[in-house]
């Protein structure tokens, strides 16, 4: 007999690559790797967080009422159709396993967040990469892959890795022209950062009435709490029945649950965070473009960045860690020469700035 062998399409996943956070020869590093908050977290948060502790024999609540509820009061969007997921991660995943069988097609926007295509893949599916106009997702190019085998198709907007977004009306012809038996996932873990703008939606409006949307957020970005994994998806009552009845049941934490709570409830943080990233993405723009790079416009917490050649990018990339610095080099995005840099606290952006000057290539 041989030895198990996993489904034909698991040896096709390109396991996920984190930001980097070690730089050899410093103890801290400065990590502008992962576009995580800057200013932490809420400090309610944080207090929400520790009180958990007293309660670490029990487990949590397998629905999440109350953060269910807190999120929905937020949002003004019903708690029985907002599903929890360890970070919106989980939610990809819970989609792909309910709605793509082997032989089915994900469809996704040339430069996609990594995590949509595991989960794909995981499920047996094939996915196909829908060719980018600039660097902006190109829904025409993404209606143009659609066939009888498409059953999911992933938009971040805005979007990681470029951090460019559309406008929510090309979002709406999207979904007008899928066939109704696809599932669009709007993954909006960078939503808040791009809420100021007039043609800007996250989706939530259109998974309301929509029968096949789900829209995703985190509170790993604006609210800080990478670390304790908590996401959310809100779509219709039947996606996300069958959601549930595939979620394992503990998968947020109480502690992750109780500092979401928290955290939404700190509106001054939140609101903190976003006019730090606001300020800060100007400067770290002039940094990289006096620095010889092409960058990006971005509506995120970080900024991405095009050097004339991959070999470049990469010089910039080992430059920067050799003095302390992580950036995140995107040759595992298919973007090889380009550099993606989180908005870091005003200390760390000085540092940035002064170290990128050193580097002469
Ligand atoms: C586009 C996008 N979606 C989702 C995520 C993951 O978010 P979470 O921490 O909620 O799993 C990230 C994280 O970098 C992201 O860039």
């Amino acid at each position: 007999m041989s030895a198990p062998s996993p489904k034909a399409t698991i040896a096709g996943i390109r396991p996920y690559q984190a930001g980097k956070a070690k730089a050899a020869g410093f103890a801290s590093p400065i990590k502008l790797s992962a576009n995580e908050n800057a200013l932490g977290c809420s400090p309610k948060a944080r207090a929400a967080y520790s009180a958990a502790a007293d309660t670490l024999q029990l487990y949590p609540d397998p629905q999440g009422v109350a953060l269910r509820t807190a999120i929905a009061a937020q949002h003004d969007i019903d708690p029985d159709r907002i599903v929890l997921g360890a970070g919106s991660d989980e939610i990809f995943s819970l989609v792909c396993q309910a709605y793509l069988s082997p032989g089915d097609t994900m469809i996704q926007p040339q430069f996609a967040f990594a995590a949509w295509a595991i989960a794909a893949k995981a499920a047996g599916a094939n996915v196909i990469s829908a060719p980018e106009r600039d660097y902006h997702v190109d829904v025409d190019a993404i209606l143009a892959r659609v066939d009888a085998s498409t059953r999911v198709v992933f938009v971040a907007n805005p979007a990681n890795p470029t951090g460019t977004m559309i406008p929510f009306a090309d979002i709406a012809r999207l979904h007008h022209a899928l066939p109704s038996n696809v599932v669009l996932v709007l993954d909006g873990a960078y939503a808040e950062f791009a809420e100021h703008r007039q043609d800007y939606e996250d989706g939530l409006r259109l998974a309301r009435t929509a029968d096949n949307v789900v829209l995703t957020r985190t509170f790993s970005k604006l609210y800080g709490l990478a670390a304790l994994r908590v996401g959310w998806g809100y779509a219709a009552p039947k996606i996300v029945d069958a959601l549930n009845r595939i979620r394992l049941p503990f998968n947020t934490s109480t502690g992750g649950q109780a500092a979401a709570i928290a955290a939404l409830k700190d509106s001054e943080f939140a609101a903190r965070s976003l006019a730090h990233v606001r300020d800060g993405l100007p400067g770290l723009q002039s940094a990289l473009t006096e620095a010889g790079l092409v960058t990006l416009p971005s509506v995120t917490n970080f900024v991405t960045a095009l050097a004339a050649t991959p070999d470049i990018a990469q010089a910039f990339e080992h430059g920067l860690a050799e003095r302390g610095i992580l950036v995140r080099g995107l040759a595992n995005y298919d973007m090889p020469n380009a550099l993606r840099v989180t908005v870091g606290d005003s200390q760390q952006m000085q540092a940035f700035e002064r170290v990128l000057q050193d580097i002469r290539l």
